[in-house]
């Protein structure tokens, strides 16, 4: 990748400088996966790490949730991301306003936010979860009923695997949203050896034509355990990008969809933020203690 060499190179050496650390998300291109990023992992490994970094410094590769998620475990430190334009629907999808409506509505009835929320959201919230604890975390509650929300597809998903009634909202992920049982299906009527592997954010109709579901860094553990010949990965395009080297003689079949905001944080970026210290990311103090709780609980959730 000579186009990339000179911005990998710049970014490694100002990172040092900085006593920085880079924390990117499987969904994020080869080249800052493979190249630049100190830990790569899914939402949930990257909250975890997020507790055990020294640096100072945190430079976030992925969207503003993730970034917030870091720096509300850090308060005390620098967390830059590259584009703060970097959104997520599902995140755009609610506020903390809706949530206060909805525990009107509900009263007593815990709330469980993924963490595709922003910060505001999180304040309003029993406690957060991700693709990889969702179910353990609504089985932690006594309660018969817990509201999961915003993802209504990883909500469904989630009720399909407890006997509690789940009550949600309607976000979607734009990205997963968009697959259909229907493509899928076409896919293995044509080779009925495909494995089909999905993320929990896709329709539950999706998920059950699927040969296993489960968070970003599930499913590349799945693809590196079970070595299918030939595999679909109903996600963002990068992750089969960024483990294809890794996995030879694993055939990735198409179709997969961009994510617009994971895709707005490049090498150039990167380095820009290293330059110039920004984009910093903050929260308000008001509503920063009272989502760092709910972040911690699933933390502290033995799972
Ligand atoms: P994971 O927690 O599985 O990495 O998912 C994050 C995400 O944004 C998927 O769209
Ligand atoms: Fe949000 Fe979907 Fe992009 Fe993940 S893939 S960051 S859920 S829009």
């Amino acid at each position: 990748w000579p186009v990339y060499a000179p911005y990998v190179h710049a970014i490694n050496r100002l990172k040092k400088e900085r006593g920085a650390v880079i924390l990117a998300h499987n969904y994020q291109t080869p080249e800052i996966f493979h190249c630049v990023a100190d830990i790569v992992g899914d939402s949930l490994q990257l909250a975890r790490e997020a507790t055990l970094v020294d640096s100072e410094i945190i430079v976030q590769c992925g969207v503003h949730f993730m970034a917030e998620t870091s720096k509300l475990l850090n308060p005390d430190k620098t967390v830059l991301i590259p584009d703060m334009r970097a959104g997520c629907s599902l995140s755009e999808s609610i506020t903390g306003a809706d949530v206060r409506l909805l525990k009107e509505r509900y009263p007593g009835v815990p709330v469980v936010t993924y963490v595709n929320t922003s910060a505001d959201v999180k304040a309003e919230t029993d406690i957060c979860c991700t693709s990889s604890n969702a179910v353990a975390v609504v089985e932690s509650f006594d309660s018969d009923t817990v509201l999961c929300i915003p993802d209504e597809f990883l909500a469904l998903n989630v009720a399909k695997q407890t006997d509690k009634k789940i009550l949600t909202w309607k976000g979607h992920c734009e990205v997963h949203e968009r697959f259909t049982a229907e493509e899928l299906l076409a896919y293995k009527e044509a080779d009925p050896s495909i494995e089909i592997i999905g993320h929990p954010e896709c329709h539950p109709d999706v998920i059950a034509v699927c040969d296993y579901a489960g968070s970003t860094s599930g499913m590349i553990n799945y693809v590196k355990d079970q070595r299918p010949s030939r595999v679909l990965l109903v996600t963002e395009c990068s992750m089969a990008s960024n483990i294809e080297s890794e996995v030879e003689g694993v055939e990735f079949v198409k179709p997969c969809n961009l994510c617009p905001h994971m895709k707005r944080i490049t090498l150039p970026k990167i380095l820009d933020s290293l330059l110039t210290m920004s984009e910093e990311v903050t929260i308000d103090p008001m509503i920063a203690d009272r989502a760092r709780l709910a972040v911690e609980r699933m933390i502290n959730l033995k799972n």
